[in-house]
């Protein structure tokens, strides 16, 4: 068995947990909001046509942040097109995904299911074929209390308090080709600063969010950032950040390793945008919002022919998960939590259907694909802080990231109860790994309080509407805790949970 060992320290602190790490996303895209979290009578949708089940699936998830409307979709929308009494709005033809908007859902009613999953909206405007007097319009509808003629509107639609929603994102992926309104990196960094400015005149405590690269296997991935930020760095308080990973030829090894290159990814962007802070010389660090990211098999959605068919909530880029794809996805968070001091934001795209979570059939059951349960063990155990966690792993050579550590893991504390929650994966394809971690740091001797590891022997299993619960979580194997010396055993392609707890300090 390969032996590894971590080292943790109460006092070596990354940042505090921002609970806005376990972000997620809905886009009208698919069948993500048409037949996912809306659908008027599903035997269980309520009295606003939104689904329960899936409802409640997004409670368990762990969800505190959605982005909406969009992703590619928002770069043609109009917001106005979505309020009002429903048999005057109109259907619109979605050019990013080629279906039929008919815009029985908008803001209004993406409001209330917000409310019902008891989650804060991050709210895109469109800066694709829109600009600054559009994103002003839609926040006065949103954000303004009463007394004006967009507020007053909204009260009339029957939402008399105003939505509060605090962070704006200033458009969608606008560096890319495929955009709708693309733009060069000046273009967009102007509007986007016009942009922001106008919105904090009308509100001042706004977080916006400014357009970074849609990938980094972009050709501008960098430049792009340094221009924007140089046209918007003291008017915005984040850059986003989208990856998409996949196993590509079955290169399981570096599909394996792929936080790797989240890590990488992440230092880039503080750096370069560091770099622009230093040469305006100013004291603010720019914040990330890792606003996209996932699984995602893009080389099969790239493979189909654009459909010629114009369809309302016609399935898109359903992926179903196996359980490879799992242990990445609790890799990625394990990432995103090790650079909470530079991303304070962070959504998973998407929430149902669409390359998601949460799988439902129209007129049938929902259920948790092998992602939903890294995302939400890690949503519910990550409290207090992140600790510099240290990994004493031998290494492994993958052909798509140079070398990577057969382990990764990340460590949260909660000074007020005592709580440690340890999050590791074993990217080995054959051996288990018997994981020692050094507590000594911590003084007083800790005790288990709970461990989950998701593995499989067929790493290709999957959940299905007839075996929804395949690929699941178990208790973990052989978690001893010695007073200040934890082990655990990691099978092979495995991610693990563990939750200790030590004497509150706090
Ligand atoms: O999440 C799917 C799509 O991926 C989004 O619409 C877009 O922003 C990204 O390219």
């Amino acid at each position: 068995m390969l032996q590894v060992r971590v080292t943790l320290d109460p006092a070596a602190v990354v940042a505090p947990v921002s609970r806005r790490t376990f972000g997620s996303f809905v886009e009208h895209m698919g069948r993500c909001v048409y037949t996912g979290i809306y659908e008027p009578g599903h035997p269980l949708a309520d009295e606003d046509g939104f689904r329960t089940d899936v409802l409640a699936l997004t409670r368990e998830l762990g969800v505190t942040t959605v982005r909406y409307p969009g992703g590619n979709f928002v770069s043609g929308y109009r917001w106005e097109d979505g309020v009002g009494p429903r048999e005057h709005r109109p259907r619109r033809r979605d050019l990013a995904w080629h279906g039929i908007e008919t815009n029985e859902v908008g803001i209004d009613e993406f409001a209330r299911w917000a409310a019902k999953a008891d989650v804060e909206i991050m709210y895109a405007v469109n800066l694709g074929t829109r600009g600054v007097q559009e994103a002003l319009d839609v926040h006065e509808y949103c954000n303004q209390p009463a007394g004006t003629r967009l507020a007053d509107l909204r009260r009339a639609n029957g939402a008399e308090e105003p939505y509060g929603i605090s962070m704006w994102c200033l458009g969608n992926e606008l560096d890319g080709p495929w955009q709708i309104g693309h733009k060069s990196a000046r273009e967009y960094g102007r509007l986007a600063a016009a942009t922001a400015r106008a919105l904090r005149a009308a509100e001042p405590g706004l977080q916006l969010v400014a357009c970074g690269s849609s990938g980094s296997g972009m050709p501008t991935f960098g430049a792009w950032e340094a221009t924007v930020l140089e046209e918007a760095y003291d008017l915005v308080d984040y850059v986003s950040c989208h990856a998409y990973y996949e196993e590509h030829d079955g290169d399981l090894g570096s599909f394996l390793a792929c936080a790797t290159d989240m890590d990488h990814f992440v230092d880039s962007i503080v750096a370069t945008a560091d770099s622009v802070g230093a040469r305006l010389r100013s004291r603010k660090k720019m914040q990330l919002s890792f606003d996209e990211w996932n699984v995602w098999y893009m080389s099969r959605f790239q493979a189909r022919p654009t459909p010629t068919q114009w369809q309302v909530a016609a399935p898109v880029i359903e992926d179903e998960y196996n359980v490879a794809d799992a242990v990445v996805v609790g890799n990625l968070l394990i990432s995103l939590l090790r650079h909470s001091d530079r991303v304070t934001a962070a959504c998973q795209a998407q929430l149902v259907n669409v390359i998601a979570p949460i799988r439902t059939e129209p007129g049938g059951p929902a259920w948790r694909q092998s992602i939903f349960h890294p995302f939400a063990r890690t949503a519910a155990l990550a409290r207090g802080v992140v600790l510099r966690t240290t990994v004493d792993a031998p290494g492994y050579e993958t052909s798509r990231y140079g070398e990577a550590p057969i382990v990764d893991a990340v460590a949260t504390y909660d000074a007020a109860t005592g709580a440690l929650a340890l999050f590791a994966v074993n990217r080995d394809q054959a051996r288990p790994v018997e994981l020692t971690v050094d507590l000594r740091a911590f003084g007083a001797p800790a005790r288990p309080a709970g461990s989950w590891t998701l593995w499989d022997d067929d790493v290709r299993a999957t959940n299905t509407r007839d075996r929804p619960d395949r690929v699941t979580l178990r208790p973990a194997e052989d978690v001893t805790v010695d007073g200040h010396t934890a082990t655990l055993r990691l099978p092979p392609i495995s991610w693990t949970a563990a939750r200790l707890t030590t004497a509150p300090t706090g």
